[in-house]
C-alpha cells in the first residue's frame, strides 16, 4: 500500500517524490529513508514525536481514543479474558495459540524457570541497599555470559530459546533481587505452580513454613502483568531495538532496556506515584499538589499523570482502576487511604483546565503500584516488577527486527551546533 507521495522541494531546488505509506491502522508516514541521498538534509524531531521508528505488527495504540490492541486484540477483551502467558504467545508468535501450543509453550516457560547457580552467586557482590533495578541491569546483562552454544541470532530455533529462557528467568532473577535487599535466601522455582503464583512463591516464602500463593494475589498480579506486557515503541523498546540493531547478544539488549525502564519519566513512575501520594498525605492537599504541578518552576509534575501517546484515559489505567477495589477488598486491604487519595486527585485534576487542556489523563501508572503495594511488592521493587511484563513486548520487538531481512542498525544523525572547524592550539598560548 504506497501509491501516495508527498512533494518536498529541497533547498536546492530538486523536487522529492516522497512516498507515504499507509499501515493498516494509524497515521500515514512520510518514507524519508532516501531524502539525504536526494536532497543532502536531514529531518529534526528529538523525541521522536512524529517519528515512526519502525514498521510493526505487534502493537498499536490510538491515543487520540484511547484504544490499546495487541496483535488487533483490544486491551480490555484480553483484560477480561486471557491471561499472561497466553498474551506473551500472542506477541511472540502473532495468533493466539490453540491449547496444545500455549500448553507447549507454558510448558518450556516451566522448564526453563532456573536459573544457573554462577548467575546467583553474581549477587554476593551487590551490597544489600543497591537499587534492584541496578541489580536487575547486571544480572540480566550477566546472561549473556551464558549459553553460547544458543544464542545465534540468525538462527530462528535460537531466537525462539532465548525467548523462552528470558521470559522464564527474569521472575526468578526479580525475585532473587528482592530476596538479596532482604537478607533471605533465594527460593527455587516451583514448577507445579503457574508463572505469577510461582513469582509470588520466589518473593515471599521461606525455606522455614510451608507458604500458600493467594490465588487472589496471583490473578491480580496476572493482569498487571498481561496490561504491562507490550506498548509498541516506547522509550525502553526503543533501546532495546537500537542496541539490538548492532547484532549483539539478546540477553545484553534486554539489560539495555531494563535500565531504560528504570527512569522516572518511564517504568519508576509507579514508584514515583506511591512517593507522590505519601507526600500529599492528605486530601486536603491535594489542591496545593496540584497548584504546584502546574508551576513550571516548581519541577514537579503529577506523576502517573500524561503520557506522550494517549490523549485520552489510558485504556491500560482504566482497567487497574476498576479492578483496584475489588482486588484490594479480596486482599484484605478495602480501606486504602491511598487509594481514596488517588481517586480524589484524579477526580480533582481531572477538571481542572490546565490538564483538560493538555490533555493530561492517568497512565498505566497511577493505580498500578496501589495494587502492588497490597500485594506485598516493596515501593523499591515496583519497577523490577514492569520488567518482568515488558521484558515480553522487548523480546517480541527483537524477534520482529532481527527476523526481518532488511534490518538494518539503527544510526540517527544529528543537527550539529557545535565549534565549526578550527586549529589545535598547545596548552602554553590558551588564553
Ligand atoms: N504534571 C503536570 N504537567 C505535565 C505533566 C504532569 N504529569 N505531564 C505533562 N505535563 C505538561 C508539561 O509541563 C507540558 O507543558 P507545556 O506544553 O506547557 O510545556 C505538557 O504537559 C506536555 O508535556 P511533555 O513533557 O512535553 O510531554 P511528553 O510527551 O514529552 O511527556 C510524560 C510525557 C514523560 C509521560 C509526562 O507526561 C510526564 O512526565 N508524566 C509524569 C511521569 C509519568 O507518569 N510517567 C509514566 C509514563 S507511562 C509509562 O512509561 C509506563
Amino acid at each position: 500500500m504506497q501509491n501516495k507521495t508527498c512533494k518536498l522541494s529541497g533547498p536546492g531546488g530538486a523536487v522529492s517524490e516522497l512516498p507515504l505509506r499507509e499501515g493498516t491502522l494509524g497515521p500515514a508516514t512520510l518514507d524519508i529513508a532516501a531524502l539525504y541521498k536526494d536532497q543532502g538534509i536531514f529531518t529534526f524531531d528529538p523525541g521522536f514525536v512524529s517519528t515512526a521508528s519502525c514498521e510493526s505488527k505487534i502493537t498499536y495504540i490510538d491515543g487520540e481514543r484511547g484504544v490499546l490492541l495487541y496483535r488487533g486484540y483490544p486491551i480490555e477483551q484480553l483484560a477480561e479474558k486471557s491471561s499472561f502467558l497466553e498474551v506473551a504467545c500472542l506477541l511472540l508468535y502473532g495468533e493466539l495459540p490453540t491449547k496444545p501450543q500455549l500448553d507447549g509453550f507454558t510448558d518450556s516457560i516451566r522448564r526453563h524457570s532456573m536459573v544457573n547457580e554462577a548467575v546467583l552467586r553474581f549477587f554476593s557482590g551487590f551490597h544489600y541497599d543497591a537499587h534492584p533495578m541496578a541489580m536487575m541491569t547486571a544480572v540480566v546483562g550477566s546472561l549473556s555470559a551464558f549459553y553460547h552454544d544458543s544464542t545465534d541470532i540468525h538462527n530462528a530455533r535460537h531466537r525462539e530459546i532465548f525467548a523462552h529462557r528470558i521470559i522464564a528467568k527474569l521472575p526468578t532473577l526479580a525475585a532473587a533481587v528482592y530476596r538479596h535487599s532482604t537478607g533471605q535466601p533465594f527460593m527455587y522455582p516451583r514448577n507445579d505452580l503457574g508463572y505469577c503464583a510461582n513469582f509470588l512463591h520466589m518473593l515471599f516464602a521461606v525455606p522455614a513454613e510451608p507458604y500458600h500463593v493467594n490465588p487472589v494475589a496471583a490473578k491480580a498480579l496476572d493482569l498487571l502483568f498481561l496490561l504491562h506486557a507490550d506498548h509498541e515503541q516506547n522509550a525502553s523498546t526503543s533501546t532495546v531495538r537500537l542496541a539490538g540493531s548492532s547484532g549483539t547478544n539478546p540477553y545484553a539488549a534486554i539489560a539495555a532496556g531494563i535500565a531504560c525502564l528504570w527512569g522516572p519519566a518511564h517504568g519508576g513512575a509507579n514508584e514515583a506515584v506511591l512517593n507522590m501520594l505519601r507526600e500529599i498525605g492528605d486530601v486536603k492537599n491535594i489542591a496545593k499538589a496540584i497548584a504546584k504541578a502546574k508551576d513550571k518552576d516548581s519541577g514537579f509534575r503529577l506523576m502517573g499523570f500524561g503520557h506522550r501517546v494517549y490523549k485520552n484515559y489510558d485504556p491500560r489505567a482504566k482497567i487497574i482502576r476498576a479492578t483496584c477495589h475489588e482486588v484490594l477488598e479480596k486482599l484484605g486491604r478495602g480501606d486504602d487511604p491511598q487509594l481514596e487519595l488517588a481517586m480524589r486527585l484524579e477526580e480533582i485534576a481531572l477538571k481542572d483546565e490546565y490538564f483538560i487542556e493538555k490533555k493530561l489523563y492517568p497512565n498505566v501508572d497511577f493505580y498500578s503500584g496501589i495494587i502492588y503495594r497490597a500485594l506485598g511488592i516493596p515501593l523499591h521493587m515496583m519497577t523490577v516488577m514492569f520488567a518482568v511484563a515488558r521484558t515480553v513486548g522487548w523480546v517480541a520487538h527483537w524477534q520482529e527486527m532481527i527476523a526481518d531481512p532488511h534490518m538494518k542498525i539503527g544510526r540517527p544523525r544529528q543537527l550539529y551546533t557545535g565549534a565549526t572547524q578550527r586549529d589545535f592550539v598547545v596548552i602554553e598560548t590558551r588564553k
